[in-house]
């Protein structure tokens, strides 16, 4: 075991010195989906059977909807997408906003799913984040971006609850997204989403939905023990700052990941 374990972490140690870091993009460590893109695209557009196209609830370009409360599909990562349209399937999640997401990936088979996850991950989109402002004024209590920004790099040290914290000591608070969503959420497949450039009601919904366990297909409960650890507040903030989330840091044109965002479909 021991010998494995020497063996893997040396590997991994030599991968992290001595690849360029496109490595980690390549389907190796990251499957981008062996499906067929028309017959996926053909589904989104104009669905299949009793199911609807896709397009009509997540928008045309897969940006998702605020006012319906979808989240953006187009440019997520294969591996998570096709996981969700499983969970959907065998009811492991269900859709608490609209209760048609269990229907409509039972209505498709497994291949369809596959074939739509496969489309959608490497459909590239432009989407700049959820617009605050209109929210705002519809309503919507909306956070504040910079303490979101503050909770997804650092997390939140302040609560004293014995979470693990992003040093990896047991520390007190939420841990800092950025240690499982990479930088500016930008994800880290094949487990963790990119939840940076989604749509501000979806990530809210779903943050509240992983708190009270309405949402538990999680592998290890690890998004609700996090979740946990939010008030309402903090689950503004952080959705304020990561559906606008910027992938690069000031000065710096490249994206600190090559598989950062739209960067993994090149
Ligand atoms: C009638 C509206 C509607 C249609 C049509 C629809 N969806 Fe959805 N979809 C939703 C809603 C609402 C959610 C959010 C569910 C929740 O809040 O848990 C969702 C969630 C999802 C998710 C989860 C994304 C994530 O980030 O976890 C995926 C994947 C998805 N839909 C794919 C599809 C595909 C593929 C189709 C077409 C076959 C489709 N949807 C058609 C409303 C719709
Ligand atoms: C310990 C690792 C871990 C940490 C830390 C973490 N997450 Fe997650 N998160 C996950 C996993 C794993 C999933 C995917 C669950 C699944 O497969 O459905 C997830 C999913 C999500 C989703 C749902 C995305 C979607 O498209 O459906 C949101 C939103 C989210 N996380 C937000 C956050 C926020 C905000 C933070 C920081 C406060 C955070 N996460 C910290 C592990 C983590």
């Amino acid at each position: 075991m021991r010998h494995v374990i020497a063996i893997v972490s040396a590997a991994a140690v030599m991968m992290g010195v001595l690849a360029p870091t496109g490595a980690f993009a390549s389907d190796a460590f990251y499957p981008k989906g062996d499906g067929n893109k028309a017959n996926g695209e053909k589904i989104f557009k104009e669905g299949k059977g009793d199911v609807p196209a896709c397009m009509t609830c997540h928008g045309e370009d897969g940006s998702g909807n605020d006012d319906m409360g979808t989240p953006r599909i187009a440019g997520q990562f294969f591996t998570f997408l096709l996981k969700q349209l499983e969970d959907f399937a065998s009811d492991k999640r269900t859709d608490t906003t609209m209760f048609v997401m269990n229907a409509n990936a039972k209505g498709l088979s497994p291949q369809d799913r596959r074939d739509v996850a496969t489309y959608l991950a490497a459909r590239k989109i432009d989407f700049k984040g959820s617009d605050l402002k209109a929210l705002e004024a519809n309503g919507q209590a909306v956070g504040l971006e910079f303490k979101g920004r503050a909770l997804v790099e650092f997390g939140s040290p302040q609560r004293n609850d014995g979470f693990p914290n992003s040093l990896g000591s047991k520390g007190p608070g939420a841990p800092a997204c950025k240690s499982c969503h990479g930088y500016a959420g930008g994800g880290a497949p094949p487990v963790y989403p990119m939840i940076g450039k989604q749509r501000y009601v979806y990530l809210v919904n779903q943050l509240k939905k992983w708190r009270e366990g309405s949402r538990a297909n999680d592998p290890l409960g690890q998004m609700q023990a996090v979740a946990r650890k939010l008030s309402d507040e903090d689950i503004h903030n952080a959705a304020a700052y990561l559906t606008g989330a910027n992938e690069l840091t000031m000065g710096n044109s490249r994206t600190p990941y090559d598989h950062r965002f739209d960067e993994h479909k090149k």
